[in-house]
């Protein structure tokens, strides 16, 4: 959390609510808006340290939650965690075995900024098409799958990927969001399988 944010509204509200991070509402207006997770659903979160989706994931499913980022995830009741790059087929096995196929995926990594702005757009678009290939591998079909990512020239071609996986593909800026940022959220539901 940079000092800039410190002490913003929804960072206070959500350290007030127990979330871990502010990101948290982000999930909760996309649930809101889109109603992507069902009661049942078994869920594989990308990206999920520090663990406040994993915590909102956990209050919207009676089913399993799988959380997997390269940074260690603090114990969470009733949330599983695995360590590891979502790229390496190892970790993608490791989540198979765990979960078999799943109902929905979501994933909220973004790799660290490096300052320079095509650059870092660029990687945040390889990271989501490895996210993708992650998903077509354990999704069943008739699942859903929500994505961060950063609009810039290489967006589209991430959107016309996912669309050839998805009957239905939105994009979503949320609320939570901080101003000026091109973060957007894909929403796409119904894989093809
Ligand atoms: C914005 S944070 C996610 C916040 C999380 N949704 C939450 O609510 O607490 C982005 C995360 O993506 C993770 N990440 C970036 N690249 C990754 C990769 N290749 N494999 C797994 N995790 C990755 C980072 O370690 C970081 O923890």
């Amino acid at each position: 959390m940079g000092s800039q944010w410190s002490r913003d509204k929804v960072y206070l509200r959500a350290k007030h609510e127990g979330f871990r991070s502010r990101a948290s509402f982000k999930l909760i207006e996309i649930q809101e808006k889109f109603n992507v997770i069902r009661r049942d659903d078994n869920i594989i979160d990308l990206g999920a340290a520090p663990g406040s989706w994993l915590q909102v994931l956990r209050t919207l499913t009676d089913g399993r939650v799988l959380g997997i980022d390269l940074n260690p995830i603090a114990a969470l009741d009733g949330i599983e965690t695995l360590e590891g790059d979502l790229t390496d087929p190892a970790i993608q096995k490791q989540a198979q075995e765990m979960l078999g196929t799943v109902s929905i995926v979501v994933c909220d990594a973004a790799p660290k900024l490096s300052g320079h702005k095509s650059y870092d757009q660029a990687r945040a678009i390889a990271l989501g098409e490895e996210a993708l290939i992650f998903t077509c591998n354990v999704l069943k079909p008739g699942g859903n799958f929500v994505i961060k990512s950063f609009q810039g020239v290489d967006f589209p071609e991430l959107m016309a990927l996912i669309r050839e996986h998805f009957f239905v593909v939105k994009t979503y800026s949320t609320k939570a969001t901080r101003k000026g940022s091109t973060e957007i959220y894909i929403i796409a539901k119904n894989f093809r399988g």
